[in-house]
């Protein structure tokens, strides 16, 4: 060992001690203790175990930790509710896991402006249940609303299913509260929507993956409690027939449109034949299938507009069958069809997933380029498309028998090779982390990720936050 490699691994030692000393066995514990803890995310990404588990139980515990753990350039790996699908939250070995898992209290609802104060480690859910408790509405939702949490879905700027009503997370937040690597602690938790006073640091860390600070309180932006809820679920003949069912859904619906989820039929039949609670809305096969779903005013009226819009659509012959649901059940039945990838990885071990983004006027055609492409390489490939076409964001995975690695890695080149053929991009809504740190380049520019690196460098300069995420390894 040279001299500077001993002292490195002293100081290696040393971090877990202090931390211990400053913090507590309490807050941080070592591996002999983690049991049969988890590290990992959902990204099938194989993790390494951390170092030390650091819980903290507020912000000062945060500022803390991450002031030991620059000053012994120790990196650090932030851990929401590990439902990441980019391998993000994954440890790449030597880190510390850092987790807000205490930090999950709602402090505060004002029911007067519609704003709630909460700590990152709140799971979604539990801030979607409040919110409705106290007469309001936090609108972003996502499949793994019960097990993720705020901290995540702003360190990913999570999307999910009502993003083309409400936006993406940084849409519902009003102001963060963060700990810099090297603890100091930034953010003004002021609740109101204008603010405009230099950078606009809360949406430079919303969305930054846990690489330039860790997020730790926010204030979230409720809304009005929808009172009623119509859904639908549409057969249609054409891809030009589904853009102008969105096109006609967002002009005439006066309540607008608050899903809108399209799935091919490779999509369709494959969890209709495998899943056998499933059932078919409709009796025909069609080319095309949209959930929609409108949330809106006054029941009645709201009801009766829904119907007459469609009842025109199928008239004219943009869809050609729809189910109208009538209560909440049918509604669940629709949504179930298309939350089956909840169940994928008991379907579909080994699968290649990819969440990509293009203008909606171009999706058809991408996706059926891809489907086409896939097959032809591969006949023996399962080929599932489907997505929030509202958002222009694509979910597209990939299967065949006994894939090998190399299998997976050119079935994502053909697929990121399209995306950048296309001028789309690699990760609408799940993130880079780990997995597609190799074709940040296919979507952002050189000039681009230079800008990207000298943010990094100057917020992070010992690079100790989440490191090889986004960028790869310096
Ligand atoms: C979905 C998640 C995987 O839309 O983004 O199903
Ligand atoms: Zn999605």
């Amino acid at each position: 060992m040279t001299q500077s490699e001993h002292e490195d691994a002293a100081s290696s030692a040393d971090v877990i001690g202090e931390l211990i000393a400053q913090l507590g066995a309490d807050v941080v514990t070592l591996p002999d203790a983690f049991g049969s803890r988890n590290f990992a995310d959902w990204s099938g990404v194989p993790g390494a175990l951390p170092r030390a588990l650091i819980r903290p139980r507020n912000t000062v515990d945060v500022a803390r930790a991450l002031a030991i753990c620059q000053r012994h350039r120790q990196p650090v790996v932030t851990q929401g509710g590990l439902t990441g699908l980019a391998g993000g939250a994954c440890l790449c070995g030597g880190e510390v896991a850092l987790s807000l898992e205490r930090m999950n209290a709602i402090e505060s609802i004002d029911t007067v402006s519609g704003t709630m104060t909460v700590q990152a480690g709140t799971p979604l859910q539990t801030v979607q249940d409040a919110a409705l408790a106290a007469g309001w509405f936090f609108p972003l939702d996502l499949g793994a609303r019960g097990s993720c949490t705020i901290g995540g879905n702003l360190a990913t700027n999570a999307g999910g299913n009502r993003v083309i009503r409400y936006g993406m997370m940084r849409d519902q937040v009003l102001a963060v509260e963060a700990v810099c690597a090297d603890g100091a602690v930034i953010g003004e938790l002021q609740p109101m929507l204008k603010n405009n006073c230099g950078y606009d640091t809360k949406n430079l860390l919303i969305g930054s993956e846990g690489t330039l600070a860790v997020l730790t309180r926010a204030v979230l932006r409720l809304r009005p409690r929808p009172r009623s809820v119509a859904t639908a679920w549409c057969g249609l003949a054409d891809y030009a027939a589904v853009t102008r069912l969105l096109t006609v859904a967002q002009a005439e619906l006066p309540a607008g449109v608050s899903a809108f989820e399209v799935m091919w039929p490779g999509y369709y039949d494959f969890v209709l034949d495998r899943l056998p609670a499933l059932r078919a809305p409709l009796a025909q096969r069609h080319a095309f299938y949209v959930l929609l779903e409108s949330t809106g005013g006054d029941a009645a009226r709201h009801a009766e507009d829904f119907e007459n819009v469609l009842a025109d659509l199928l008239e004219d012959g943009t869809v050609t069958d729809a189910a109208i649901a009538s209560n909440e059940r049918d509604a669940l039945a629709f949504w179930a069809i298309r939350d089956a990838p909840g169940e994928y990885p008991k379907l579909i071990p080994g699968m290649v997933a990819f969440d990509i983004s293009f203008s909606i006027a171009q999706i058809g055609e991408v996706a059926q380029r891809c489907e086409a492409a896939l097959k032809t390489r591969w006949p023996d490939c399962v080929a599932l498309v489907y997505g929030h076409l509202g958002d222009g964001n694509l979910h597209v995975v990939v299967h065949r028998p006994d894939i090998s690695n190399e299998t997976a890695r050119e079935i994502e080149a053909l697929v990121y090779d399209l995306t950048r053929e296309y001028n789309g991009s690699v990760s609408a809504e799940h993130g880079i982390g780990l997995k597609k740190r190799d074709v940040l380049g296919h979507t952002r520019k050189p000039e681009h990720v230079r800008s990207m690196r000298a943010i990094k460098a100057a917020l992070d300069p010992c690079n100790i936050l989440n490191p090889h995420k986004l960028f790869g390894t310096d």
